[in-house]
């Protein structure tokens, strides 16, 4: 079949590399793609925003299978238009995607099925957001309801940080829209899993978990980022929280989304706190975490095509997915500044020393290819994956791999895995 994957991140050049080995898959087209993308299979520009244009560009292309990556086209509702079109696409319907889209409707959702998550409250006027952080104790957390590129909650030390948070979402919209409605919840503390569920809106099939590591400098210090580096497993979470979380948050959550006439078809992605009080749903999200999906794709021994299509055909109940033992370890390399200003343009050199291992694969996320020459494009440039015996090995192996990559002003963390290997 033909397949086409939209997005031009690592998620998706570790997609059309997974894909890409599948037998039932003849080629793979990426819209837009990456200078690494380029490598596995044509990549096509389009206007996202367009209407009609990837179901265009699929039709066009005689496309059998669309895989979108990012969750803007989701919440957007590209998945309707696909199936309106009668084709096929891995995802879910705008309505389902509300889970991600709107952090309102998660947290009633939670709520209403008893699904444990931090307590809410939801707020629409500034001053009554105000009145209320300056009556409830700090610390605080202030959320914008919509979409804001992972930038949209704000952890609040005190109540002057709180009031600040709530001005910067509702008057000054910093996060435009998303803002206009803002969630403020309790604080909660411990470490953070995201676990990866494939489902048809009925059955689910779990993947391997993983930990994202979003601060942007070592030791978790500096501010957020989409995330700088990822690992699985995560020798943390042992199989009875595992259990728990898969029956009590996943399963439980595509019930409840199939309950309420919005089944929820795809990935769904919880991100999950480790509390003292025990795990509490932070987020959902129904797209692969980006670079969570990189360190779990390599660790996939059987075929990821038969379990995309089972989430479309209804089978996922019938699909079983088998998971290599090996420790999987990814770090992002990204471009000097990020995730505040950088610039991009700058080339790129060394990947082909640090991919000659036949355990680490570099997966390209801001690349692209500027007269034959592989240049920086983005924040987040590149994603060095390496499988191991255990994490020591797959850090080891990762780290070399980064050593031998050079760009002017590339910054990585050098901690990736380090807390986990000390466990694994
Ligand atoms: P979210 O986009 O909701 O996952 O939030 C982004 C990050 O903010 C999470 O990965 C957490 O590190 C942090 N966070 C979100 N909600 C809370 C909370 N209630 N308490 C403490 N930290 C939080
Ligand atoms: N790595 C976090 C995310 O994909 O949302």
């Amino acid at each position: 079949m033909r397949v086409m994957i939209v997005g031009g991140g690592g998620r998706e050049h570790a997609l059309g590399w997974k894909m890409a080995r599948s037998p039932l898959v003849e080629d793979i087209m990426f819209v837009p793609g990456n200078g690494g993308a380029q490598e596995i299979g044509e990549c096509v520009e389009a206007d996202m925003g367009n209407d009609g244009e990837l179901t265009g560009i699929a039709a066009l292309h005689g496309i059998d299978l669309t895989v979108i990556g990012p969750e803007a086209p989701l919440v957007a509702g590209i998945v309707d238009e696909f199936n309106d079109r009668g084709m096929k696409v891995f995802g879910p319907s705008a309505d389902a995607a509300r889970i991600e889209g709107s952090k309102h409707f998660a947290k009633d959702l939670m709520e209403k099925h008893g699904i444990p998550t931090g307590r809410a409250r939801l707020f629409t006027s500034f001053e009554d957001a105000r009145e209320y952080v300056e009556s409830t104790p700090a610390p605080l957390v202030v959320k914008a309801d919509g979409l804001a590129a992972g930038k949209g909650v704000i952890i609040a030390k005190d109540t002057d940080a709180a009031v600040e948070a709530l001005s910067e979402c509702m008057v000054k919209r910093a996060f435009g829209d998303s803002g206009s409605r803002v969630l403020v919840e309790e604080y909660l503390e411990g470490p953070e899993v995201s676990i990866l569920s494939l489902t048809d809106g009925k059955g689910v099939v779990h993947m391997v978990p993983s930990q994202d590591h979003k601060r942007a400098y070592d030791g978790d210090e500096g501010p957020n980022t989409g995330g700088m580096g990822a690992y699985s497993p995560v020798p943390l979470l042992d199989g009875d929280t595992e259990a728990g979380i898969q029956r009590s948050v996943m399963e439980a959550t595509v019930e409840a989304m199939a309950g309420e006439g919005t089944p929820c078809r795809g990935v769904l992605y919880g991100g999950i706190m480790l509390t003292g009080d025990g795990p509490r749903v932070l987020e959902f999200n129904v797209r692969f975490g980006d670079p969570e999906i990189q360190a779990v794709l390599p660790r996939l021994d059987s075929d990821l095509v038969p379990g995309l299509l089972a989430t479309i055909d209804g089978t996922i109940s019938d699909c079983e997915m088998e998971w290599l033992p090996e420790y999987c370890v990814c770090v992002v390399v990204a471009s000097g500044g990020y995730p505040g200003k950088y610039v991009t343009g700058i080339p790129i050199t060394g990947l082909r020393a640090a991919s000659s291992d036949s355990n680490v694969e570099v997966f390209h996320a801001g690349t692209r290819l500027e007269d034959g020459k592989l240049v920086t494009a983005g924040g987040r440039v590149l994603n060095v994956v390496a499988l191991g015996k255990d994490f020591e090995n797959a850090r080891g192996l990762a780290y070399q791999a980064v050593h031998m990559i050079d760009f002017e002003g590339m910054q990585y963390r050098t901690d990736i895995g380090y807390s986990a290997a000390g466990r694994g």
